[in-house]
């Protein structure tokens, strides 16, 4: 089967650099299709290129952020979603590119730019039949946050300590969704409006499965496979206001 990557992006110093170690992983992973949504008004000259000189199999979207969900300056409000809107339009794109009965089999897998993923973890969730699930490292202020699972190898919980009620309190790097359960359920989206913080997963997979149906990957869900790094912002200080270094070259 396929695996589409729906990866949301943005314009920042670090863009290319992000997309470039991203790339770089994907390119080891057999049968691959990367769904590449820029957050902004136009498709842009750096992510084309990258996209067509990387030589992998690629569909690129964009869609900007409205302003009022925007991050302010510096502060991070948890209630803003990032890169929803991105997630949304790739899986409108997958219902209007592939037919239910036709279509090839197919994983979707929604993967942060920042990320780092193992290559084991893509062949993990190759096999998913509805919603697969596995550990996430370093999210929720801990080393990793896990599914909890039983010995008859079921998803009963959340080994987690930020809001342990979540219907599905995991982290987007954390699970994989078959491409017909998203075909069939064509309301399925993830919410925009009035979600808390940490309740995005949990908005679009309730509309999908039930706990029972989840399936734990990655040796019952004993091993990390993927970290939610997070690439440190560069100091840009002596750039100044004009700008010290020619804004020709592209970083
Ligand atoms: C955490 C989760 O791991 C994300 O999946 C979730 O979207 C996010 O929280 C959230 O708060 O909504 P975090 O590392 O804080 O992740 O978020 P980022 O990595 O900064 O952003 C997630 C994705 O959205 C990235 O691929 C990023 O490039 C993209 N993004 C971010 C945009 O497309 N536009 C933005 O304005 C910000
Ligand atoms: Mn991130």
């Amino acid at each position: 089967s396929t695996i589409h990557v729906i990866t949301p992006t943005y314009s920042r110093p670090v863009q290319k650099a992000e997309l470039t170690r991203l790339a770089n992983t994907l390119l080891h992973v057999p049968n691959l299709h990367w769904i590449l949504v820029e957050d902004s008004q136009r498709r842009t000259t750096l992510v084309t290129h990258l996209l067509r000189d990387m030589g992998l199999n690629y569909t690129h979207l964009n869609v900007e952020t409205p302003r009022n969900y925007k991050i302010r300056g510096d502060t991070r409000d948890p209630r803003i979603p990032r890169g929803t809107i991105q997630r949304n339009l790739a899986l409108r794109w997958l219902r209007e590119t592939f037919n239910i009965n036709s279509s090839q089999p197919g994983i979707v897998y929604f993967a942060d730019d920042d990320n780092t993923y193992s290559l084991e973890l893509f062949e993990e969730m190759r096999s998913t039949k509805k919603v697969s699930v596995w550990p996430v490292a370093f999210v929720g202020g801990l080393r990793y946050e896990s599914p909890k699972v039983n010995t008859l190898g079921k998803v009963y919980g959340w080994k987690t300590v930020f809001d342990p009620h979540r219907p599905f309190a995991i982290d987007m790097a954390g699970f994989a969704v078959n491409l017909r359960l998203i075909l069939s359920k064509p309301q399925a989206y993830f919410k925009l409006r009035g979600v808390k913080g940490g309740y995005q997963e949990s908005s679009l997979l309730k509309e999908l499965v039930t706990l029972g149906d989840l399936e734990p990957k990655a040796a019952n869900c004993t091993k990390v496979l993927v970290w939610h790094t997070r690439t440190e912002k560069p100091v840009l200080v002596n750039e100044g206001k004009k700008g010290f270094t020619d804004s020709n070259v592209e970083i």
